[in-house]
């Protein structure tokens, strides 16, 4: 008998989907979620997905390799949609038999979600509304993932409390859902459990664990951060637009906002034509996420973090930050038979 009987018996849907122990997701993070990461969170009973990002299919077959010889448990692989060699990359998955293939950054190009399927693997996918994630499940998308603003990373515009209000209602009883952004304790993980969901999807609480190869300076800025720190990048002219992501401010967030307002006022006088512009505003993040978590530079780099930075503020090993979140979830769920 489990350790987590009620916690178990609402994730028993997400972890038979996902064949794992627990319904419990790391949600790929580019640089973060290489084979270290991943394999420690399946071998501690959640869900590694391999963060495939700008990988080539070269490193994303050694990457998948590599995996394999560190866990025998089933781990994903996150492909972003707009990936110039997303038919390569879903081949390297085909040949590798990966189990969970997980569609982001946008709507699945046509044929991905048929090509992932047969071979035999589940795919899971992303979507802003509830009309589109009923055509993707129509398409044969085998489950989907909502998350929330608060999340680290690339965001909708939407919180995680409000879109778990609308999705799971109408889709959790007939569809696997998973609820990601801005969970950071048991607690809350309880709440949308009990709403439906059929696990929760984390990521900043694990970027941080002891066997993330983020560089150290990365983490420190993780546990010094507050919630308020961690925040979505803001558009300063319409005729420039940018791409919402969540991270700490730091010097690169305030030059990114300087940058913007000396671009357009190069449009407005002529210096710069639109497309040369918005290729500037485009190009200012490139590698800042690998200047981050690999260089450890937290000033200039890009630092993606969620709102639930706040709450992370040691280094932990995967195995307890699972067993927390578990704790932290059951105990939730048998005060709420204390109330009844
Ligand atoms: C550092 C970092 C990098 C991320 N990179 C990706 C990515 O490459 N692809 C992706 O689909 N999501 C990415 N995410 C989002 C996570 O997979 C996950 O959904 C999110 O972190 C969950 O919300 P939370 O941060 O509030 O836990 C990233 C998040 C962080 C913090």
């Amino acid at each position: 008998m489990s350790a987590y009987p009620k916690t178990a018996a609402l994730m028993a849907r997400g972890a038979e989907f996902l064949g794992s122990e627990f319904a419990i997701l790391c949600g790929a993070m580019s640089w973060v979620s290489e084979r270290h990461l991943v394999s420690a969170i399946s071998n501690a009973g959640g869900f590694g997905v391999i963060a495939c990002g700008a990988m080539t299919p070269a490193l994303l077959d050694a990457e998948i390799t590599a995996t394999r010889a560190l866990t025998d448990r089933p781990f994903g692989v996150n492909l972003i949609t707009m990936h110039p060699m997303l038919t390569d990359l879903i081949a390297v998955t085909a040949r590798h038999r990966v189990s969970h293939v997980v569609l982001a950054g946008g709507i699945p190009p046509k044929g991905s979600i048929e090509a992932i399927r047969a071979f035999g693997a589940k795919v899971l996918v992303f979507a802003p509304t509830i009309a589109l994630a009923r055509k993707l499940f129509r398409s044969g998308a085998d489950a989907l993932v909502i998350e929330g603003s608060e999340a680290g990373g690339h965001i909708g515009p939407v919180s995680t409390g409000v879109l778990a209000q609308e999705f799971l209602p109408a889709l959790a009883q007939d569809h696997i859902v998973f609820v990601a952004g801005g969970i950071g304790r048991g607690e809350a993980m309880a709440s949308y459990l009990e709403m439906g969901a059929a696990g929760v999807q984390l990521g900043t609480r694990f970027a941080a664990a002891t066997e993330s190869i983020a560089h150290p300076d990365f983490k420190k800025a993780f546990f010094r951060a507050n919630a308020r720190d961690a925040v979505a990048s803001v558009q300063v002219d319409p005729r420039l637009p940018v791409i919402p992501v969540r991270a700490l401010k730091n010097k690169g967030t305030e030059e990114f906002t300087a940058k913007q307002i000396a671009v357009a006022q190069a449009i407005d006088a002529g210096q710069l034509d639109m497309a040369a512009a918005q290729l500037e505003i485009e190009h200012f993040w490139a590698g800042a996420l690998r200047r981050a978590v690999i260089d450890g530079d937290v000033e200039r780099g890009s630092v993606m973090a969620g709102q639930s930075v706040g709450l992370v503020t040691d280094e932990l090993p995967v195995a307890t930050i699972i067993a927390n979140l578990l704790t932290e979830c059951e105990a939730a769920l048998d005060k709420r038979r204390l109330v009844a």
